[in-house]
């Protein structure tokens, strides 16, 4: 192995200084072979009766990233109505899509939702309100609705604020709803032919073990009609070395007994459904920042890049560990923290972007401070390039936070080459809906 590559995707540290003068710092990089390896690797989970798998796209919701995930043959899971608008205006059907979504849509958004839906969109009832509003409109045209519960089951999310599962979230028809919505799908002959349950992100895999078992008891006693299940999403990636990946195929195994033994003991066979994102695209993704200044203060060595918290939220948001590789000026690597390269002489600095906000770091605690981040001692002008961030950071950001313009994103393809698929925003493009009021 070429000892200048590092992360999860071996990426040539030669090529940062390449691609920081050609694109530009900060900059969005992704990997379509390792895109296409995720997906290879969650189209092979064992299944007994068929798998069906759905990239949540709001994991990352570039077009380039949705062609490159459905070309694989995924198909899309959609938080919004716009979501799915987006990915159709990138050439994928309604035919491929499901929406899951807390929106309640009324007036044009509800004509909107009905043309999708003609168009083979799939409804995943949410809530007791929705499935009351869907529920003429589904007799009407005959078609078979999917419903998510709540399983009212806490533990599923890597923190509690990805914890979609607990009773201080509200996700999905919580089981004290599910009678109601039973009574009249029955009294209007509308059939729920699947269930589905996400119940967080990056949670232990017990968790997930835990919820095939319980979400299958729903199905059995709950919903006659159901012919799939889905598990949603939430498979744990390592993006920091320490870290366990979820393993997908005992996780298939465990779920495909399962669903076997369901069939033993029902007679009734069920499609598997599941629908990851972070899983697909995490670690495809690297953020290249550069070293604009060096500070010092009583407490702590910072290091100043070009690049924070409006491209990458999850530390501030989550407390989420991102690795840090530091980068020569003439790409040489100078350590690597996914790698865990050089083993001794690092130095612990702050890491810090632009944003005029304590907070804007690539590292930090439960409580908002800063921590020192161990690496070889950089110069200005070298790179900080960030891993783990092909999910929830283009697509999560607060971006435009004191007016910084929305970087580029490349993407290395199959063949090796570079290519941009998001240019950079203008200044233009965020000022123009401003309106000039006369005062
Ligand atoms: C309904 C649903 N499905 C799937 C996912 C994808 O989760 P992850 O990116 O952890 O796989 C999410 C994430 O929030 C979600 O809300």
């Amino acid at each position: 192995m070429n000892e200048n590559c590092f992360g999860p995707t071996k990426f040539n540290a030669v090529r940062i200084p390449e691609i920081a003068q050609q694109w530009g710092t900060p900059l969005y990089l992704h990997d379509q072979q390792y895109i296409e390896n995720s997906c290879d690797q969650l189209l092979n989970m064992p299944n007994p009766f068929g798998l069906h798998v759905r990239y949540a796209m709001k994991a990352n919701s570039d077009r380039t990233v949705l062609r490159v995930v459905t070309g694989k043959g995924l198909d899309l899971d959609c938080s919004s109505l716009a979501e799915a608008a987006r990915a159709n205006s990138a050439g994928i059907p309604y035919t491929r899509m499901m929406l899951t979504t807390q929106e309640v849509p009324t007036g044009e958004e509800r004509q909107e939702l009905e043309t999708m839906i003609r168009a083979g969109l799939k409804y995943n009832v949410c809530s007791l309100t929705q499935f009351r509003l869907i529920a003429d409109f589904a007799k009407e045209s005959g078609i078979e609705l999917s419903i998510r519960v709540h399983p009212g089951a806490a533990g599923g999310g890597e923190s509690q604020t990805r914890d979609t599962g607990s009773e201080y979230s509200c996700f999905g028809v919580h089981l004290n709803d599910v009678p109601a919505v039973k009574e009249l799908a029955d009294e209007m002959g509308i059939r729920l032919t699947q269930v589905h349950v996400h119940i967080g992100s990056g949670g232990d895999p017990e968790k997930w073990r835990e919820n095939i078992d319980r979400e299958l008891g729903f199905v059995r006693d709950l919903f006659p009609d159901a012919v799939r299940v889905s598990f949603g999403g939430g498979l744990k990636v390592a993006r920091m070395s320490g870290e366990k990946q979820a393993d997908i195929a005992a996780l298939g195994a465990y779920a495909a007994r399962r669903i076997a033994e369901f069939k033993e003991a029902t007679g009734r066979e069920l499609k598997m459904e599941i629908e990851p994102g972070t899983f697909v695209v995490a670690n495809s993704g690297h953020i290249i920042t550069r070293i604009i200044d060096k500070k010092l203060t009583n407490e702590m060595n910072f290091l100043i890049v070009d690049g924070g918290m409006e491209l990458l939220t999850r530390p501030l948001l989550y407390g989420s560990e991102h690795p840090v590789t530091i980068i020569r000026q003439d790409g040489t690597l100078l350590s690597s923290e996914y790698d865990q390269i050089p083993a001794t002489g690092t130095k612990p600095y702050g890491i810090v972007g632009r944003c005029c906000e304590s907070g804007d770091s690539v590292r930090l605690d439960g409580d908002g401070n800063i921590v020192p981040v161990l690496i070889a001692e950089p110069e200005i002008g070298d790179y900080v390039v960030i891993g783990g961030t092909g999910a929830y950071s283009e697509s999560m950001s607060p971006e435009n936070y004191n007016s910084h313009r929305k970087p580029a994103a490349i993407m290395k393809m199959r063949t090796g080459e570079f290519v941009l698929i998001r240019k950079k925003q203008t200044l233009q493009q965020i000022i123009e809906n401003e309106v000039d009021v006369v005062l």
